[in-house]
């Protein structure tokens, strides 16, 4: 069984992305130079092979960056001519630039990877502690990727600083390399989490629920929509769990719709799939509600593999399958269901989460210990 995820179809009608910074915090010794080749066609669309038998309870979350392994690169037969020639980079060349920049760089383990980068353990020498480096290799980005969203991700990610947002410390470019060092979240994805230990006990998906909503909140008040909430984009770290991956936020002014499909299709909100301008703020809080549901039945809810028009149908008649031997309160369900209203404008938003059942006592404990 295999997903494939959906982060395609972008339109053009969000206004245009400001230039990439050229990187202050550059490696000196080795090129550091942008190509600014275009590399690639621009728009695409991954569907789903999410499989699903009409016995079994629901679909098994599984990684999207799984099926980019084996999947071909959806993309223009130019951009595969021109991966294929491209050498590819070789992690190992950039150690020594590390080095000189007082890190110490794991290669011999990759710590996860995403559809356009990959992400190394390292060891920041002024202070001994781990960080967690992306690599981006800017010849395998789209031209969408490169001009508009890894800009925006850069620019709107330094503005970000909370206790359950993974922090950006600093960014590098080298050749045609873009590194992103950020805090380090000892215990990998929560999909990963999810797929080695099955299903979170209610009580501790509760805690981790009112801590994404805490970090999506302060984001929401920043006016920036995440628009990838996923479990594999949640990071966690000893003692709490931390939205990541800003790949595809979005710096929204009040009642702005945005019009790009991005996420992917199964924690999509039915506003996005029916491909009508949608909040992002209110999609963000739908796909939170879908990681809830995820973290505590061990199941996806909804068949990513079927047309968008019958999920939407799915969607509004609640049809997903709690899983018989999983025990969950009537708070819990009724919260991440509140989360998963179908009608956008009646769906709670960010800062409304905090007074669902699931989420208050935790939001509560939180605050009595912060003083
Ligand atoms: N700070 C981190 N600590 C530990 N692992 C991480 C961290 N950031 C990312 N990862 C791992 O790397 C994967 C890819 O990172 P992500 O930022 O989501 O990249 P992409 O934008 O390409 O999807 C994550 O799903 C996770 O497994
Ligand atoms: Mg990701």
């Amino acid at each position: 069984m295999t997903t494939h995820e959906t982060r395609g179809m972008w339109s053009s009608r969000e206004p245009p992305p400001q230039p990439m910074r050229k990187l202050s915090d550059k490696f000196q010794s080795i090129g550091d130079v942008w190509r600014n080749s275009e590399s690639s066609g621009s728009m695409y669309t991954r569907h789903s092979t999410y499989s699903m038998t009409p016995k079994q309870t629901g679909t098994q979350p599984k990684s999207s960056y799984m099926s980019s392994r084996t999947a071909p690169h959806p993309t223009s037969t130019h951009h595969i001519r021109k991966r294929t020639e491209a050498k590819r980079y070789v992690i190992e060349d950039f150690r020594s630039a590390f080095e000189r920049k007082g890190m110490e760089l794991d290669t011999t383990r990759k710590l996860g990877r995403g559809k356009y980068s990959k992400v190394y353990k390292a060891v920041d020498r002024s202070n001994n502690r781990l960080i967690a480096v992306k690599a981006i290799d800017i010849l395998e980005l789209t031209s969408d990727v490169k001009n508009k969203f890894l800009p925006r991700e850069i620019s709107c990610w330094r503005k970000l600083k909370h206790p359950f947002l993974v922090g950006l410390h600093a960014q590098y470019e080298a050749q045609n390399m873009i590194f992103l060092t950020m805090d380090y979240g000892s215990q990998g994805d929560l999909l990963r989490y999810v797929q080695q230990h099955g299903g979170i006990n209610e009580s501790r998906a509760g805690l981790f629920m009112s801590q994404l909503i805490r970090g999506l909140q302060y984001m929401h008040s920043r006016r920036i929509a995440h628009r990838d909430i996923k479990l594999e984009n949640i990071i966690l770290f000893d003692s709490c769990v931390k939205l990541s991956d800003f790949g595809f936020v979005r710096q929204v002014e009040n009642q702005t719709l945005s019009h790009t499909f991005c996420g992917s299709k199964s924690y999509s909100a039915p506003e996005l799939l029916r491909g009508v301008g949608y909040n992002p703020f209110l999609s963000d809080v739908w796909s939170l509600g879908v990681v809830g549901f995820v973290m505590v039945t061990n199941r996806m809810p909804f068949d990513e593999k079927k047309p968008n028009n019958v999920i939407v149908e799915l969607q509004r008649k609640r049809q997903y399958v709690i899983p018989s031997n999983v025990y969950l309160s009537g708070n819990c369900i009724s919260s991440f269901e509140s989360m998963m209203t179908f009608e956008a404008e009646q769906r709670p938003t960010s800062t409304d989460c905090l007074e669902l059942p699931w989420i208050t006592p935790h939001i509560q404990m939180m605050n009595r210990r912060s003083g």
